[in-house]
């Protein structure tokens, strides 16, 4: 398959340049499927989202759909949402709490940690042909990373902490998952819809592409800008910002934009938090507090950043300040040129309810299926997508060669990763150097 088996196409050329099939090819997809997402790590669920014993979600690991059970034990399991029997589902719901579940077809029933409990006419129809007990639904690895479920298929996969790396734990805990004494809140419900775009260039986009942002997103930019329409997210050209990625031969490349250096985010936190009350006001400068404590005596002080994606498909949205919603994001594959997008919102759950209805808001207002911002990323990927149907325009690569001659030196060498200049393509090179690399590995 010639994008596969091509030696990478950055290579001995001026340009770093990928082939259109990549997006649109059928084979490609397939192989995708067994290869990156049959052996990465995927998000599933945060704990949040089954607390008691009997609570359910379903949801998706790329094509293979899967419950996310919290068993009668406690343990969270991630089972494969398809009766051993002839395979139809055995949950048909997105969530609850249930103690089994049975198929609709013929009535074989699962408890909820996934072992066989019950055959309809077992005795009189399989004649002692059937040892129920030793069968279960299938189940991947299952890690949980402070709260945030991850499963993977593949059972020689390296550790989640692994996977993740350090260096971006190192954000990760800092800005979400240790920033708030309680952790973190999952809001009820989800955004759900179809894109008709592939996968890939959602999920590079989130952990690479500042670049769109002033052009793609200019009218947001112009109505934020309004005195009348008050702050709702940090001026893009206030104080620093950078992006880093976080690459390695043990793990696979993760990205984050938007990193903002220096305390004038805070103070602009600050003047948004005065506005809702002093409870909100107070909440914010004990963020911070421990946030300075977090960092020690580092000199570069970075205080959030703003969108990240985790190798392959899992973004995050919403770290920009105190008083955004963080969101996750799985862009689920549907075939080479569809996706699925899921996004749940998450507050920080300490905070009082001014800032929790804000931080729903804001986010609502802005990355969502009907904010200001998500549907202007939408036309353009649509576009693209729409455009690689045409049997010339397929021919014609994409572009990722901004800033390869750079060197890959730190601008902030201080700070965990390799940090970058706000606007480069490097996460998006590394991206598809390792997706190139993983798809090749036929193990
Ligand atoms: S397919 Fe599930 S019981 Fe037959
Ligand atoms: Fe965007």
């Amino acid at each position: 398959m010639a994008v596969i088996d091509n030696e990478s196409p950055d290579q001995g050329s001026e340009s770093f340049l990928i082939e259109s099939g990549l997006y649109t090819d059928e084979d490609v997809y397939q192989l995708e499927l067994e290869r990156i997402f049959g052996r990465s790590w995927l998000f599933v669920a945060h704990e949040s989202m089954v607390p008691k014993e009997g609570d359910y979600i379903t949801t998706f690991m790329a094509e293979d759909p899967v419950i996310v059970s919290r068993g009668n034990d406690g343990h969270i399991r991630v089972l494969l949402n398809k009766c051993l029997h002839r395979g139809n589902k055995v949950c048909l719901f997105d969530r609850g709490n249930a103690q089994r579940f049975r198929c609709s077809y013929h009535g074989w029933t699962y408890n909820n940690q996934g072992g066989l409990g019950s055959v309809p006419l077992l005795k009189d129809s399989y004649m002692g042909d059937l040892d129920i007990g030793e069968m279960s639904l299938p189940a991947p690895r299952v890690a949980n990373y402070k709260g945030l479920i991850f499963a993977c298929w593949d059972k020689d996969v390296i550790s989640l902490e692994d996977y993740l790396g350090e260096d971006f734990r190192w954000y990760l805990d800092t800005f979400l998952l240790d920033a708030d004494p309680l952790g973190l809140q999952v809001l009820p419900g989800r955004h759900r819809y179809m894109m008709p775009v592939n996968w890939k260039l959602l999920a590079e986009n989130f952990g690479g592409d500042q670049y769109h942002f002033a052009s793609t997103h200019s009218s947001v930019i112009a109505i934020s800008q309004r005195p009348e329409a008050g702050r709702i997210v940090h001026s893009e050209h206030s104080g620093e910002h950078y992006s880093a990625e976080f690459t390695s031969e043990k793990h696979p490349p993760h990205g984050l934009l938007q990193l903002a250096v220096g305390e004038q985010f805070y103070q602009e936190d600050m003047n948004m938090a005065n506005g809702l009350g002093a409870e909100a006001a107070s909440w914010v400068t004990n963020r911070h507090d421990r946030l300075q404590e977090r960092l020690g005596d580092l000199k570069t002080r970075p205080y959030s950043f703003h969108t990240a994606n985790v190798f392959p498909n899992l973004s995050m949205v919403g770290l920009a300040t105190a008083l955004y919603g963080r969101s996750l994001i799985v862009w689920q594959p549907r075939g080479p040129m569809r996706t699925e997008v899921w996004q749940w919102c998450f507050v920080e759950r300490s905070a009082p309810d001014s800032v929790k209805e804000r931080m729903a808001f804001t986010l609502t207002q802005r990355q969502a299926a009907a904010g200001m911002v998500a549907p202007d990323d939408h036309e353009n990927f649509e576009r693209t997508s729409d455009n690689l149907r045409g049997w010339e325009a397929r021919t014609v690569p994409f572009h990722y060669g901004m800033g390869k001659n750079s060197g890959s030196t730190s601008v902030l060498p201080e700070l965990p990763g390799r940090v970058l200049p706000q606007i480069s393509e490097s996460y998006q090179r590394s991206f598809y150097r390792h997706w190139r690399k993983q798809m090749r590995q036929n193990v």
